[in-house]
C-alpha cells in the first residue's frame, strides 16, 4: 500500500490504527482527515504523515488512495442534535465514498442493533435507539456493495482519555479506582457487554481490507459483566475496592451485548485474542 487515508485518525481507534499501519508498512504515506472536534494531537506522537484538519464533508482529493479507513464520526451518543449528527456523519461518509480508492473500510457500530437481550448477528434488523445509531444505519445503507463495515462493540484501550464521559466504562471505572474511589455501577453489576480490546479492533479493521463488501461484527465474542470488569481492575491495580451499586435511572437500558462472530471469523478470518483480564492488564502497562 502506497497511500492510505484514515479519517478520525486523531481519535481513539483511528490513532491506534494509524500507529499499526506505520509499524507494519513504514513506507506507506498516511493522510489523516480529522477536524479535532473530539480527537487530539496527543494521540499521534511521532506521526510521519499529513493531517487535513477539515470535516469529512468538506474534504476533496484528486489523489487515488490504495485504502481508505473511515472512522471519523461524532461518537458521543448523548448528542441529541439530530441535524448535526446525521449531517456530519452521513454527509461526511458520502464525501469519502466519492474519493478514488482501492478499498474502503468504515466504522459501523453495535449500537445499530438497539436494545436486545441476545447475541447479535449481522442479519438482525437494525433498531437504532438514538440518533447516533441511526446515523450509523444510514452509513451501512450507503455502503452496501461498495465498502466493508467493521461493526465495533465496546472498544477500550490506550488513547481514549479525550473521550471523557464517552470513553469506555472500563476506562471510567479504572479512573475512579486509580484515584482510590470505589467503583460506581448500576445495581447489581450483572449487565453484560461485549468489551473488545482496541488491539483486536485494529486487527479486524486491517483484515477487513481483504473482505468482500458487507458489515462484520467486531467484538470479543463474549459478554462479560461489569462485576467481572471491576474484579479484573482490582487485580491489575492491586486494589480491593468494593463496588458501590446504585439504582439505574434509565427505563431502556441495554442489558446485554454480545457479538456473534460467525461471519467475521469466516470472511475476515478475525480471531480476537484479548480477554478483558488480559486487555485490562495490557492497557495499564501501555499507559503507565
Ligand atoms: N469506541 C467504541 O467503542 C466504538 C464502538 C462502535 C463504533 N465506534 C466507531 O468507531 C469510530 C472511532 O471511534 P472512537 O472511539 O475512536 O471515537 P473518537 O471520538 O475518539 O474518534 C472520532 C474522531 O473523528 C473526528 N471527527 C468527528 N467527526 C468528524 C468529521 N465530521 N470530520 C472529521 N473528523 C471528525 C474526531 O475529532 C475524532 O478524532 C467512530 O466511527 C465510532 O462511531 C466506536
Amino acid at each position: 500500500m502506497r497511500r492510505v487515508l484514515v479519517t478520525g485518525g486523531a481519535g481513539f481507534i483511528g490513532s491506534n490504527l494509524v500507529r499499526e499501519i506505520q509499524r507494519r508498512w513504514p513506507r506507506t504515506h498516511v493522510t489523516v482527515v480529522d477536524d479535532f472536534r473530539s480527537g487530539t494531537f496527543q494521540n499521534l506522537p511521532g506521526f510521519q504523515g499529513d493531517v487535513v484538519a477539515k470535516p469529512c464533508h468538506e474534504y476533496r482529493s484528486s489523489v487515488r488512495f490504495d485504502a481508505v479507513f473511515h472512522l471519523a464520526s461524532i461518537t458521543d451518543t448523548t448528542v441529541h442534535d439530530e441535524r448535526l449528527m446525521v449531517h456530519d456523519n452521513v454527509e461526511g461518509f458520502r464525501a469519502i465514498l466519492a474519493l478514488k480508492a482501492g478499498r474502503v473500510v468504515y466504522a459501523s457500530s453495535a449500537a445499530t442493533y438497539g436494545i436486545a437481550a441476545e447475541r447479535m448477528s449481522e442479519e438482525r434488523t437494525p433498531a437504532p435507539a438514538n440518533v447516533y445509531a441511526f446515523s450509523k444505519v444510514i452509513l451501512d445503507n450507503l455502503a452496501r456493495g461498495r465498502a466493508v463495515g467493521v461493526r465495533y462493540f465496546n472498544v477500550y484501550g490506550p488513547g481514549e482519555g479525550h473521550k471523557k464521559a464517552a470513553a469506555s466504562m472500563i476506562r471510567q471505572l479504572r479512573q475512579q479506582m486509580k484515584e482510590g474511589r470505589r467503583p460506581r455501577i448500576f445495581k447489581m453489576g450483572e449487565q453484560k457487554r461485549d468489551f473488545v480490546y482496541v488491539k483486536d479492533a485494529v486487527e479486524a479493521t486491517l483484515l477487513a481490507l481483504r473482505a468482500p463488501p458487507g458489515v462484520y461484527n467486531v467484538g470479543s465474542g463474549q459478554a462479560r459483566s461489569f462485576n467481572d470488569v471491576i474484579a479484573a481492575l482490582n487485580r491489575t491495580l492491586g486494589t480491593k475496592l468494593e463496588t458501590e451499586y446504585f439504582d439505574n435511572p434509565y427505563p431502556f437500558y441495554q442489558p446485554f451485548t454480545e457479538a456473534d462472530l460467525t461471519l467475521s471469523r469466516k470472511k475476515l478470518r478475525y480471531r480476537p485474542k484479548w480477554t478483558i483480564e488480559e486487555g485490562i492488564a495490557d492497557y495499564q502497562k501501555e499507559e503507565s
